[in-house]
């Protein structure tokens, strides 16, 4: 059977699945998304995706467009259909369809699409040589925060990244502080093995994978500060890495062409890749 994308009440093949014109996601970016880690076929940390869903949604005054239980069965029925074992679940929710005027539309149902998509596990390159990010400035609005499909400065700083030759940038605000990569929290460990990343405010997504790992760090005993770090600071930091969910856990061994540490991936980043994969696996199917 051919992949198939869910449409707003329909199962569609993957490559015919289209949506109005006049979707307002189409013509403002007025909408939100998650992508939703999938493991052995296990959606994992799914409730807290679709409490991050519920709160962007909240945030942008769009109704929810279903029940939770509705989402999660369309979800696994997606799944199943793209026998999907280990990759990523994509749900977006737009404000709907309706003539072109900015103002909220009167009437309008929020649209739903769903995709999946089978990803390999990370190369043993990546894992042994770790990857290479950039810094960028941080030309987002003010709200970070909400999970918005509204991406322009993150594509722009990806694009800048992959014609430096890295895999990701990290964005840097006016006072010099990372807050994030374009699609993935940023975190270094200390000279004296403090876990450091930026506190969840206004000024980044709270990854899930950031909110499991965080638990993880407290739970496992490791040092952890939850601050902003300069640009300077990780350059000179012992480790670093990065998280999100299509990522998990990925060391990151040079900033800005300077290599970090010893320039190989750190032994704590290792250790906390490890937790989490062990997390992950442990991970029990539901309903
Ligand atoms: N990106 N910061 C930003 C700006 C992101 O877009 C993402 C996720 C993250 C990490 O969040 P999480 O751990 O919940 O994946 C941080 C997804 C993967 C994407 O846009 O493809």
């Amino acid at each position: 059977m051919p992949r198939q994308a869910y449409v707003n009440g329909r199962y569609r093949p993957h490559d015919d699945a289209v949506v109005h014109i006049e979707d307002r996601g189409y013509q403002f970016a007025d909408g939100v998304y998650e992508v939703v880690p999938v493991h052995n076929g296990i959606l994992v940390d799914e409730d807290l995706h679709l409490d991050r869903l519920d709160r962007s949604l909240r945030e942008l005054r769009i109704g929810a467009p279903m029940s939770r239980a509705a989402l999660k069965l369309i979800s696994r029925e997606l799944m199943r259909r793209n026998a999907l074992t280990n990759g990523f679940l994509y749900m977006q929710v737009t404000r709907g369809v309706a003539p072109r005027d900015h103002k909220f539309p009167n009437g309008a149902k929020p649209a739903v699409v769903m995709t999946t998509r089978q990803m390999k596990p990370h190369s043993d390159k990546v894992l042994s040589e770790g990857l290479k990010v950039i810094t960028v400035p941080d030309q987002r609005w003010d709200r970070c925060d909400i999970k918005s499909v509204s991406l322009l400065p993150n594509v722009l700083g990806k694009q800048a990244a992959v014609d430096a030759g890295a895999y990701e940038a990290w964005q840097v605000d006016r006072d010099g502080m990372v807050t994030e990569g374009t699609s993935t929290n940023a975190w270094i460990v200390t000279g004296d093995n403090r876990v450091v990343t930026r506190q969840a405010t206004h000024a980044i997504l709270n990854g899930i994978t950031r909110v499991s790992l965080l638990h993880l760090i407290r739970n496992e005993g490791y040092e952890l500060e939850e601050r902003a770090f300069s640009v300077e600071e990780a350059k000179s930091a012992k480790e670093a890495f990065l998280t999100s969910s299509t990522s998990f856990v990925l060391p990151i061994t040079q900033i800005d062409g300077q290599p970090v540490g010893n320039g190989h991936p750190g032994i704590l980043t290792g250790k906390l890749r490890q937790h989490y994969i062990d997390y992950v696996r442990s991970l029990k199917r539901s309903a």
